[in-house]
């Protein structure tokens, strides 16, 4: 079955590639894009791609997937470390979802270990670069037809 993912990137992920290197990698944000979208076409899912450097945008974009959206793969960027406005929105569209950090926020500064998304999310795929995005997508897609196949809804 079509399943429909939102995915979110937030603040400075749009330079990936030229941002940082050694803690983020080369692939550009348009390679990622290129990969998940890959994948969703050969599973016949669909995906609705934002990106944003401001907070609120990334809000919005979240209220407008409630009730649209099976599932949610979100990389907020500096955002995790500091947005209750984003964890409420999550909290509101109420869908699986998964956070994604292509650096290893554990292994990092202090601030950067403390996510306020981390307790609402259904899992979280830090330090495995950019293979890590396409990665969670796959596991959520897996997972959101696991709910199906044992006939629980999305907002269990
Ligand atoms: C990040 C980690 C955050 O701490 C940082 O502010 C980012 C990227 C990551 O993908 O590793 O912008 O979310």
């Amino acid at each position: 079955m079509s399943r429909h993912v939102l995915v979110i990137h937030g603040a400075n992920l749009d330079l990936l590639g030229k941002r940082e290197p050694g803690v983020y990698g080369s692939v550009t944000l348009d390679e990622i894009r290129r990969s998940v979208e890959e994948s969703a076409a050969r599973g016949g899912h669909r995906v609705t791609w934002v990106q944003s450097n401001h907070e609120g945008d990334l809000v919005d974009a979240l209220g407008q997937a409630i009730g649209q959206v099976d599932g949610i793969l979100i990389n907020p960027g500096a955002f995790t470390h500091t947005s209750v406005a984003i964890r409420d929105a999550l909290l509101a569209v109420a869908v699986p979802t998964i956070e994604v950090h292509l650096s290893n926020i554990h292994a990092r500064e202090e601030f950067r270990r403390r996510s306020l998304i981390a307790d609402v999310v259904t899992g979280q795929v830090s330090g495995l670069g950019a293979a890590g995005v396409t990665l969670a997508f796959e596991g959520l897609i897996g997972l959101l037809e696991d709910r199906l196949a044992s006939g629980s809804t999305a907002e269990d």
